[in-house]
């Protein structure tokens, strides 16, 4: 009897023994196929990717000799001047006085540095932009001003001079907001995108919907929170071209703080800067500190990030340029 039972145990042992080793093999299996299958996505998105980069290239060329044959080119008179004097009014003009870049801020003179060549060489058809934060909710960096929109009708104004052709994204937390300004403003810009600039999904789903290709120029001016600053540029400098530039408007968030703007429903949330400008006040990095983090390796001829050849600290802003 006991050899009976002790037998039967044996056999069970070993069905399980079996069944574990299947079970093993199938989730390897199972993985393997998973693992090949998010390769052969990968490898066809990147191949995408490079496919479409080619063809701007070769429209880029093609669009350039066209101009330059023939049509005379259309350089802005803020492009042309020696100062930023036209541009700051441009800026006041286009938005309708509802951005402070050129008003509280002093931001003409970084953007007259960075965009008057782009204008004179014209060696681009078309400036790929995409700006975060379109000026929604109530308080937050854009005096007493109430309205969306202000920046985005600006960049459309300073644009219009030219023959390069503006394709403006926008991204604004605020979707309400966004979609009720995109109605009402049609042509303005290219795409009003809805997101968060702190969710690596969000970012992703803009530079999908966007074209899926770089851009010449990303502008930061959302909630100016140092943990957003960071997150955003960390994931979205690999998104910018080459001859193409980052700017972080608003890094005095480093050094003071006040109410961020998430739009028209407050958090509450404030930016953190403290006198010292290296930590928040939760004794977290500021947006200056890893600046000046990133701006270390530039000093032994060395990039922080593929491409980046330049960190400069402007007016209450800084600008991360990647080489040609
Ligand atoms: C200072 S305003 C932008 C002003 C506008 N660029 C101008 O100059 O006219 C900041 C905007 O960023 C948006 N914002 C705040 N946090 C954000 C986030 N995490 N992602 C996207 N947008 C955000 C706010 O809702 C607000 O509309």
């Amino acid at each position: 009897m006991k050899f009976m039972v002790r037998k039967q145990l044996g056999h069970l042992l070993v069905i399980l023994v079996v069944l574990i080793v299947m079970l093993w093999m199938h989730r390897t299996v199972k993985e393997a196929a998973i693992q090949a299958v998010v390769k052969t996505l990968r490898n066809e998105r990147e191949n995408k990717e490079a496919t479409l980069r080619e063809k701007m290239e070769e429209e880029k060329v093609t669009a350039v000799q066209k101009a330059t044959t023939g049509c005379p080119l259309k350089v802005p008179e803020w492009a042309r001047d020696t100062n930023s004097d036209s541009l700051a009014k441009d800026f006041i003009n286009g938005s309708g006085g509802l951005t402070d870049k050129s008003t509280s801020h002093r931001y003409q003179i970084m953007y007259h540095r960075y965009l008057s060549p782009i204008m004179i060489r014209f060696s681009q058809p078309k400036f790929r932009m995409l700006e975060i934060g379109l000026g929604c909710g109530p308080t937050g960096g854009m005096g007493t001003n109430t309205k969306p929109g202000g920046s985005t009708l600006a960049w459309k104004h300073i644009f219009s001079f030219s023959t390069i052709e503006l394709d403006l994204h926008v991204l604004e937390y605020d979707a309400e907001c966004a979609s009720k300004w995109e109605k009402e403003n049609p042509g303005i810009a290219t795409k009003i995108h809805s997101g968060d600039a702190s969710s690596t999904e969000d970012l992703e789903r803009v530079y999908r919907d966007s074209g899926g290709l770089p851009f010449d120029m990303i502008i930061d001016d959302a909630s100016h929170l140092n943990e957003h600053q960071i997150f955003t540029f960390l994931h979205m400098i690999q998104y910018v071209s080459k001859g193409g530039f980052y700017v972080i408007e608003d890094i005095h968030s480093s050094c003071a703080s006040w109410l961020a703007n998430t739009g028209s429903k407050p958090t509450g949330k404030i930016v953190q800067g403290t006198k010292g400008c290296m930590e928040t006040a939760t004794g977290n990095p500021t947006i200056f500190s890893k600046l000046i983090e990133w701006q270390k390796p530039l000093l032994i001829k060395k990039s922080p990030f593929p491409d980046v050849t330049s960190i400069e600290i402007s007016l209450e802003a800084a600008v991360i340029t990647k080489q040609y």
